[in-house]
This record gives structure tokens, sequence and C-alpha cells, in this order.
């Protein structure tokens, strides 16, 4: 009868509620470890990219060639440890951010995007077109890093030799702002779409384009902690 339907629905929901609750739980408590474990693991590095500078300055010299190269590389693999475990910490940071909503003028913090991405901009001799956009309600150090994340990865996947070409504007839907950024890069299949926020998903090797692939995975925590939402669109249709 209609009685047991509705006890046993709410029953379901009340389970899936439960389940859900576990899940945040276990999500936070794994968080929380990202964050200690990336603490921990800097101390040390420090000290190991502390020995390999003194072996370079004191005993360079002495060291034969092959020595010298592997000094180097292991110089090389400490900086993108660094780099790594850098990026996690501003991952779990960002995870347990308490958004501080007001109201932000979004010209300005792409303002401050282009003017740290600078070098690089010029580097790749990017050109990059901002249209007007509005302001909008958001915490501006998450909308920072959005954008930063959003805009240098605009300008890195590139095939080799284009000329990065970006454009920045805004259009309301349905009374919320929703912010694109366009690039003319190699573009991302259908099927990665989503799986690109996951942290350190990446379609690409290393010696292709560098990076760790947790930008996207901020640009996610971030949306969410905003209560906004993120995506991805492509085609040569979209303006
Ligand atoms: N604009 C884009 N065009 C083409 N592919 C992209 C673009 N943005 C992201 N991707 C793909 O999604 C992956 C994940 O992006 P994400 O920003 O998380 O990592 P990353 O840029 O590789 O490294 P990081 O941002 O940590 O330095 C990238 O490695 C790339 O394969
Ligand atoms: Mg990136």
């Amino acid at each position: 009868g209609a009685m047991i339907d509705i006890t046993d629905r709410k029953m379901a929901e009340e389970k899936l509620k439960q389940t859900l609750e576990e899940l945040r739980k276990a999500n936070e408590e794994l968080e929380a470890y990202v964050h200690a474990i990336s603490h921990d693991l800097r101390a040390p590095l420090r000290n190991l990219q502390g020995y390999v500078s003194a072996l370079v300055e004191d005993y360079g010299e002495k060291l034969e060639e092959d020595a010298r190269f592997y000094l180097s590389r292991l110089k090389a693999l400490t900086e993108k440890m660094d780099g790594l475990i850098n990026d996690l910490l501003e991952y779990a940071r960002v995870s347990k951010a308490k958004a501080e909503v007001r109201r932000v003028d979004l010209n300005l913090i792409v303002e401050d995007v282009l003017d740290y991405l600078k070098d690089e901009i010029r580097g790749k001799s990017a050109v990059i077109e901002i249209e007007k956009l509005p302001a909008v309600k958001g915490d501006r150090k998450l909308l920072f890093t959005v954008m930063l994340n959003l805009i240098s990865n605009a300008i890195k996947f590139v095939e080799e030799g284009v000329r990065p070409e970006v454009k920045v504007w805004a259009e309301d839907v349905n009374g919320k702002v929703r912010v694109y950024v366009k690039d003319n890069g190699i573009g991302i299949p259908e099927e990665y779409h989503e799986k690109i926020f996951n942290i350190f998903e990446r379609l690409h090797g290393e010696e292709v384009y560098p990076g760790t692939g947790v930008g996207l995975a901020i640009v996610k925590k971030a949306m969410e902690v905003m209560g906004g939402r993120y995506g991805v669109r492509s085609g040569i249709y979209f303006r």
C-alpha cells in the first residue's frame, strides 16, 4: 500500500543522507591528511635542497662531469617536488576555505591575474582580449585563484609554435554571471570534460606541457566553496 511505499522511500532517503554525511566526513579527513602530509614533507625537502646546494657550491669543481650532471638532475627534481607540495598545500587551503563573499569587480581580479602572468604572456606573445566584466558576489582570493588557473591553462595548452589567443567575457544566465575563458589551443575531448577537474588528472606528458594537474581541482574546490558552478564547453560554434 501507499503507506509502506512512503515509509520505504523515507528510509531510503534517510540512508542516502547518512551515506552522504559519511562521505563528506571521509572527504574532509582525507583533505586534512593532504594538508598534514604536504606540510610535513616540506621541512625534510628544504634540508635536502640545502645539502644539494652545498654539494654543488663546495665540491662542484672537484666532481667529475657525470657527478655534476647527477647533481643538477637532483636539484631539478627537488624543485619539482617543492612545486608539487606547494600545489597540494594550496589545494588543501582552498578546500578548507570559508568563502568571504562580497561584491567583487571581476575586471580588477583579471587585471591582477594578467599582471601575475605577465612574463608568461610576453614569453609566448599571447594575445589576451578581455571584455568589460561585471561585478559578482564572491571571494576575492578564490576568484583570483580560479581566473589564474583558467587563464594560465588557456595560454599553456596550445600547439607548438601557435600564438595563444585568449578571450574572456561574461554572460548573464538567469540572473547569475557566467564567465568564459576561451582559447585557440588543443582543446579537450568531450570524455574528459569532467575528469580534468580531478586532482592529478592530466592528458599530456610533463615533457609536452609542464604542470602537476592540481590547477583545475583547485578551481573546482573554489567554485564549490563559493556555491558556484564550473564546466567545459568546446566546439567552434560558441563565440
Ligand atoms: N585550456 C585547456 N586546453 C586544453 N587542455 C586543457 C586546458 N585546461 C586544462 N586542460 C587539460 O586538463 C588537465 C588538467 O588541468 P590542470 O590545470 O588541473 O593541470 P595542469 O595545468 O596540467 O597543471 P597545474 O595547473 O597544476 O600546473 C591538463 O593537464 C590538460 O590536459
Ligand atoms: Mg593548470
